[in-house]
């Protein structure tokens, strides 16, 4: 399970916190990862960690909460995802096994994946999914017969359509072919030159092309994508008071305060959440001990801690832990700003 790297599309939340950390309904990315796997039937897993270790080792432990016996391998920089394999060659000794990246998100788990894998036993299986832009994934190209031709790490100009999902099945000769690795351009050990070795010395690497949900949780469009796909299976639960007026499905979880708020669901609000004089609108997320009074927010997440007052309205976004989004003065009529770095702001005046 892979939860290094280094997040720059996340940024300025991924200073401060690992992006397999940040919650979609309020669970952390990395949870959903960790349950297919032991869904699966693996048991042993080990998380290579980078930066945030000691914030991913605090939240999952020994993995026992999980139902898994959990060994945290540390990568000192991310240096790829063929690297990651590099560092964890001594964990995995020569059993076969999965790679998954720790902020990939897969409706439907892995266990058909994992069955066909058992059964055929190729050097390398990899997942595929067509996407309308692949420039921004690896790309794979198959050959007539459909079997793996060709692989390329973000390609300018795609031979295909098809993009490596972040799911890998591999036989321990994966090691011999990242042995083999040099960096590539971008200072990486790259997985799909690692693959392709496979096929290049003939090794059998199968595909197939699945047609469930798919997304890397790595930008924060499809953070607030994968959110809403997740926040449309919510089951309801919790109350507010006869002051709120709630449609379709939300949450409120225990010791979460609602009152004088109009509530349009899909919604979950976080324990310890003081929610009022607000509206909610579909597909949000506000995490624990958050404040929203007077403000008006919808399609978007809120982490722990952050609090919104006095304005209307945001709408697709994704705010960091104890943020503070405050009304400014009415003279001078200025907004006033505290940003991190790297942090992108929108106004709609
Ligand atoms: P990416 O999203 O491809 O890389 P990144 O985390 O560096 O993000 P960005 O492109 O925004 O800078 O990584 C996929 C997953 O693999 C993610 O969970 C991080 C993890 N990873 C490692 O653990 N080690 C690595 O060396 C790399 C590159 C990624």
């Amino acid at each position: 399970m892979l939860a290094g790297g280094s997040g720059t599309r996340l940024r300025p939340i991924t200073y401060t916190s690992a992006k397999q950390l940040l919650p979609v309904a309020n669970k952390p990315v990395l949870f959903y990862g960790l349950e297919a796997i032991r869904d699966s039937g693996i048991t042993e897993v080990g998380i290579v960690v980078g930066d945030t270790a000691p914030e991913i080792q605090r939240v999952v432990g020994d993995g026992s909460a999980f139902g898994l016996d959990v060994t945290y391998i540390r990568q000192d920089a991310p240096l790829g995802l063929a690297h990651a394999i590099l560092v964890s060659r001594g964990y995995l000794g020569d059993d076969d096994f999965v790679m998954y990246l720790g902020d990939n998100f897969i409706v439907g788990g892995i266990t058909p994946f994992t069955r066909q894998f058992h059964r055929d036993r190729p050097a390398a299986q990899i997942m595929l999914t067509r996407v309308p832009d692949p420039r921004a994934f690896g790309v794979v190209e198959l050959d007539a017969a459909g079997r793996v031709a060709g692989l390329e790490e973000k390609p300018e100009h795609p031979k295909s359509d098809l993009a490596l999902v972040g799911v890998y099945l591999f036989t321990p000769a994966i090691h011999d072919a990242v042995a083999t690795l040099k960096p590539s351009w971008r200072n990486e050990l790259e997985i799909t030159d690692a693959i392709q070795w496979l096929v290049d010395t003939g090794h059998e690497v199968s595909s197939a092309v699945i047609s469930g949900y798919w997304k890397d949780t790595g930008n924060v469009d499809d953070m607030l994508e994968v959110n809403r796909l997740v926040l449309e299976g919510l089951e309801p639960r919790g109350t507010v008071d006869d002051s709120c007026e709630v449609i379709g499905r939300v949450v409120v979880e225990e010791g979460a305060i609602v009152t004088g708020s109009r509530i349009v669901g899909p919604v979950i609000v976080g324990r310890g959440t003081r929610v009022t004089g607000s509206y909610l609108g579909p597909f949000t997320s506000i995490a624990e001990n958050c404040v929203i009074a007077d403000s008006e927010i919808e399609y978007s997440i809120v982490l722990r801690g952050a609090s919104i007052r006095g304005v209307r309205r945001i709408e697709a976004s994704l705010i960091g832990h104890e943020a503070d989004v405050t009304l400014a003065p009415k003279v001078p009529n200025a907004h006033r700003l505290v940003l991190g770095d790297h942090s992108r702001v929108q106004i709609s005046s």
